[in-house]
């Protein structure tokens, strides 16, 4: 995924000129990694078992306790409604967690993960400006 990055994606989210993040980075970075009840996951799909990407929460700028949601898939699979799917999943999860609210923040030009957004029922509560464009702050109560 990160090979397939969107050039609009800030750089530090993609691979750089010395070929990093590695494959050891991020299995350096996942060993490190405590159990908690926020994370990402990888979704497999049912029949094959093969991971096609990931969704999962993290912290965010409104603390431990409304943690925000994030997906990404790798691009051949777009379009097959999996990020809707994992996305539920996640709301689900963070629900019996006894999460009450729920953030995500997405470029504006990001179509398709806005309609994500928008299919498990975030709404826009702000927008603002950032160094790599305008960011939308979507919201939804569990
Ligand atoms: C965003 C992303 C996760 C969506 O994954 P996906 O599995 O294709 O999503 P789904 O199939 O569940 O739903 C996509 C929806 O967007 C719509 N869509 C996709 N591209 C669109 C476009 N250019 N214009 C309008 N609608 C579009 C699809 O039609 C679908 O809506 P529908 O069910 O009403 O038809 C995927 O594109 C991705 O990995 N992008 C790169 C990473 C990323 O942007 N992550 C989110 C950061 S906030």
């Amino acid at each position: 995924m990160w090979s397939e990055r969107d050039p609009r994606v800030p750089p530090h989210r993609r691979i750089d000129a010395d070929g990093h993040p590695t494959v050891a980075d991020f299995e350096e970075a996942i060993r490190a990694n405590k159990p908690s009840s926020v994370g990402l996951l990888a979704v497999e799909r049912k029949a094959g078992g093969d991971a096609i990407g990931y969704c999962g929460l993290v912290d965010g700028r409104h603390g431990e306790q409304e943690p925000e949601l994030a997906f990404e898939f790798l691009r051949r699979f777009w379009g097959q409604g999996y990020a809707t799917e994992a996305s539920w999943a996640v709301l689900d999860w963070a629900r019996s967690s006894g999460y009450k609210r729920l953030w995500a923040s997405v470029w504006d030009w990001n179509t398709a993960s806005r309609r994500v957004l928008a299919k498990v029922g975030f709404t826009e509560t702000d927008r603002e400006e950032a160094i790599y464009g305008n960011n939308l702050v979507t919201t939804v109560r569990l």
